[in-house]
């Protein structure tokens, strides 16, 4: 499945291996013309229920980031994992991997000095060419570069989008109002120089994150929504689970995650609930995902509670998102090391430094894990011989797509001047006038459009066309007049078969 998929990806231009030509680097990956306009999707998807809905809004910071900015926020000292050579074929793996797979033993935790004497003691050969191994030593999974000409200063390129919100805090702070709570967010690329990249999307050193910090007074962690979602349920895989050894995850409701004390406080359990609304509503089953309390000796440098959703996919079972209780970690860290007042005065109490939750989401394994549940191998109500997408259609790559019955007889001009016109209104809409229609059909399928629009000599006398539907092949006949309306309520209400 893996491999026919990424066959297929390739193929219909969701993704391409970065600077191919010369041979690929791992660990990057481009997004074609179909990928990237898929993503950009998943993207604003992700902006609507994160950001617009909540009333909260979005920076774009820089990428390179001076050191003293990541020696505050912990990454220079704290962000890296352990890795081993072998002394023969000096192929570099990550220790704790290697481990785990070697011994069957959560390593997660252990100093590099521990790993090392378990290789040891344990005899632990090069999966590649049994030579030996060297030192278990610590790597800093940042990207180093330097910033000017001369007396370079030393800098990085961002491990995460997360510390540009935190340093522009008091601007952003003072330029929404001064209040608490408040949620900024951000999409964009961040840099991780991974030891053993693998996996295409799933372990980038190049990848998208879209995070939302939202800071709060740490003597009110309420959520003034949280009315909305305390009856809702989640799948989580608590920290006494794994404790037990039970397998899988149960239903717990929001106020109950509260009331049991599974989470730090109710902001959290909001936007877990939240969490699971946007997987679900961008094509994730639900029964295919579910929250994992990380264990104490897991949590980032930052985190005084965790939670990691894990998906399954080919490729196994992989973290998507994590939902942590960063504290005032960051404001804090910053500013001692910038001696800036980041404090923020709250009426009754004085100054205060905000607490933030930030649920983080990274785009690329989403998108692998979209494409992994949603691919299906011919089917469907119409007998179809090949192999298409059932994305949500709020995340295919392009809302409809439009074709002239043929290309004589004025209908192209015809259904080209339509394209434009449903383009104007807002929609992106793929123009297609070559082959058989049925051909036009198969391909817009293949890369998961959920509706076909066609003009034909109907639609020139009387003002119709046919709008076939993906899921079923069947098709309705609709007026021209307010058909961009009508294309976009079938997106937001879901619709795929007639
Ligand atoms: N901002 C959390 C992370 O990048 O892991």
């Amino acid at each position: 499945m893996q491999e026919e998929l990424m066959e297929i990806a390739l193929k219909r231009n969701f993704m391409m291996p970065s600077n191919e030509i010369y041979g690929h680097t791992a660990g990057f990956y481009d997004y074609g013309v179909v990928g990237a306009a898929m993503k950009r999707k998943i993207e604003n998807a992700w902006r609507e229920l994160f950001l617009w809905r909540e009333g909260f809004y979005e920076i774009e910071s820089a990428s390179v980031l001076p050191e003293n900015v990541l020696k505050a926020s912990g990454h220079v000292d704290n962000f890296g994992d352990p890795m081993v050579q072998c002394r023969k074929c000096r192929t570099r793996v990550r220790a704790d991997k290697l481990l785990e797979d070697a011994l069957k033993k959560n390593v997660e935790g252990m100093k590099p000095a521990e790993m090392d004497a378990l290789v040891k003691e344990n005899g632990v050969k090069c999966g590649k060419c049994g030579g030996q191994y060297g030192e278990v030593v610590w790597f800093n999974l940042m990207f180093a570069t330097t910033i000017g000409a001369g007396e370079a200063e030393k800098g990085y390129l961002r491990p995460e989008t997360a510390q540009g919100i935190f340093t522009g805090f008091p601007r952003i702070f003072r330029a929404l109002g001064a209040k608490l709570p408040l949620g900024v967010g951000q999409i964009g690329k961040s840099f991780r120089n991974e030891i053993a990249p693998r996996q295409a999307l799933m372990r980038l050193r190049e990848f998208t994150q879209m995070e939302l910090e939202y800071f709060f007074n740490s003597a009110d962690a309420k959520h003034p929504r949280f009315d909305e979602v305390k009856e809702k349920s989640v799948r989580v895989r608590s920290a006494e689970m794994q404790k037990n050894n039970e397998t899988g995850a149960h239903e717990f409701s929001c106020s109950e995650l509260v009331e049991k004390k599974i989470v730090p406080n109710e902001i959290v359990a909001y936007f877990m609930y939240r969490t699971a609304q946007f997987y679900e509503a961008v094509g994730l089953k639900r029964e295919k995902f579910w929250f994992r309390q990380l264990l104490p000796n897991e949590m980032p440098h930052y985190s005084k509670g965790n939670f990691d959703v894990e998906v399954e996919t080919s490729y196994g079972v992989i973290e998507l998102m994590g939902l942590a209780y960063r504290t005032d970690f960051d404001l804090a860290g910053h500013a001692k090391a910038s001696s800036q007042d980041l404090s923020v005065h709250v009426e009754g109490q004085g100054r205060v430094m905000p607490h933030v939750v930030e649920p983080s989401f990274g785009v690329d394994r989403l998108f692998w894990a979209i494409l992994e549940q949603s691919y299906r191998k011919g089917g469907g109500a119409e007998k179809r011989d090949w192999n298409w997408f059932d994305f949500a259609p709020i995340v295919a790559p392009f809302d409809a797509c439009v074709f002239p019955l043929m290309k004589k007889d004025g209908l192209s001009e015809k259904a080209e001047a339509l394209t434009q016109v449903l383009r104007h209104e807002g929609l992106s809409i793929y123009y297609d006038e070559s082959g058989s229609i049925g051909k036009r059909y198969a391909r817009a399928d293949e890369v998961g459009v959920p509706y076909c629009i066609t003009f034909d000599y109907e639609s020139a006398e009387k003002g119709t066309v046919t709008i076939r539907y993906r899921n079923d092949g069947r098709q309705e006949r609709v007026p021209i007049k307010g058909l961009g309306e009508r294309i976009r309520g079938l997106i937001l209400d879901g619709k795929t078969s007639l």
